[in-house]
């Protein structure tokens, strides 16, 4: 049974030590090597924000090296008293190593590298990894993590949730290919629609919809509802709304929704709320509202209004993101209109995001949007 104060620590991790499982990694990857069978090939991978030893990742990397033809896997995890959530004990293959150090074990970082047949096995895989302490703790931040990440062509990991901006920032800033693990309300962060929107940053094909299981830490405090324990004692959550972010290619985002005219889309549509109600104008934007993405009309020349779930479908060839209609994410030169204290009590509400007239001739909201354009 977890004791109180492990109960806290593992409250103040939030949701920074979930672990991804094997086949998540595996089912993304393989959809990249299926659109270029050497996405790969010949690079350095870097994993940061690992747990080397435990991590699915570096198994999966490690155990796949001569199949994806890389040329050098790196691996670094960050050190147990930097982390909010504390519960630690070294590995067996740590202590059992030559290279253990117990004035380390808790305050240094480890690196895991593999690059050649260490144990002239005939093949290079996870039996040829080969660890040390870093110099510091193993923050990706820190100048020696940030020599690996500018000496790596693709960095992948499930980062820490609590610092994903400024993740994404450390990654673009070394202008590496990455593939990463976020949530996907992170789109409408300022520091992430921008990089959409510039088609520099996209989902990654294999999660569109649902949750993902991610393991948990023993003492993690369950709230919600969506856990078990397997069979070894591990536990697992369902988190929602998780997303692969990427600037790798794959097949998924080459394909064009099919979609109907406006008029086709009047008259069969499945949604009867669209059919009564038409493509609304909005009142502050020169768009039109189409609250499913299914019901973009194909032959509408103008802006529009989309959920933010477009981006599961988004297909670059087919249509230009223009921004973001919500507060903080969104340009405001885009608005036609914006309200004021003079115009309504409930000004700063309605600029939040892109607003209707409702039957009862009040203005409403619409949920955030995203502002597309058919390309030409
Ligand atoms: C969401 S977990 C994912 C772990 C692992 N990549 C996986 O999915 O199996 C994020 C990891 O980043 C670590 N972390 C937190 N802050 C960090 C920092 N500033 N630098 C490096 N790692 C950090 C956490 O302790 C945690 O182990």
């Amino acid at each position: 049974m977890a004791n109180n104060s492990n109960l806290g620590a593992a409250k103040a991790a939030k949701n920074d030590e979930f672990y991804t499982q094997y086949a998540d990694i595996q089912k993304e990857v393989n959809a990249y090597l299926e659109y270029n069978p050497d996405t790969f090939r010949g690079k350095t991978v870097l994993l940061p924000c690992d747990d080397p030893e435990w991590s699915n990742f570096t198994r999966f990397f490690a155990q796949n090296f001569e199949r994806l033809g890389l040329k050098r896997l790196i691996s670094t995890s960050y050190a147990v008293e930097s982390k909010k959530y504390k519960n630690y004990q070294p590995t067996f293959f740590e202590t059992e190593s030559e290279w253990y150090d117990v004035d380390k074990t808790r305050i240094k970082g480890k690196i895991f590298e593999l690059t050649h047949d260490t144990n002239n096995s005939g093949r290079i895989d996870i039996d040829d990894l080969e660890w040390h302490y870093l110099e510091g703790d193993g923050d990706f931040r820190s100048k020696e993590v940030c020599q690996l990440r500018d000496e790596a062509d693709i960095i992948v990991t499930n980062p820490p949730f609590s610092l994903f901006r400024e993740f994404v920032a450390w990654i673009i800033d070394g202008l590496t290919d990455f593939l990463i693990i976020g949530n996907m309300n992170a789109v409408t962060y300022k520091e992430v629609f921008p990089l959409i929107k510039d088609n520099k940053l996209w989902y990654g094909p294999s999660i569109t919809s649902g949750d993902r299981e991610f393991m948990i830490p023993e003492a993690y405090p369950i709230e919600a509802a969506g856990w078990r324990i397997d069979d070894n004692g591990n536990k697992y959550i369902r988190v929602k709304g998780v997303r692969w972010f990427t600037n790798l290619d794959h097949g998924r985002r080459h394909e064009p929704l099919k979609l109907m005219t406006m008029k086709d889309n009047l008259r069969f549509s499945k949604h009867k709320d669209l059919i009564e109600t038409g493509y609304q104008k909005y009142d502050n934007y020169d768009a039109i509202e189409v609250p499913y993405t299914d019901s973009i009309p194909i032959d509408y020349d103008g802006m529009m209004g989309v959920p933010i779930s477009f981006l599961d479908k988004y297909c670059p060839e087919q249509f230009e993101i223009i921004g973001m209609a919500k507060r903080g994410a969104g340009d405001p030169k885009l608005k036609s209109k914006v309200y004021t204290k003079e115009d309504y009590d409930n000004y700063s509400d309605l600029n939040a995001t892109p607003t209707l007239w409702g039957d009862d001739g009040k203005l409403y909201n619409t949920y955030p949007r995203i502002l597309i354009r058919k390309k030409q």
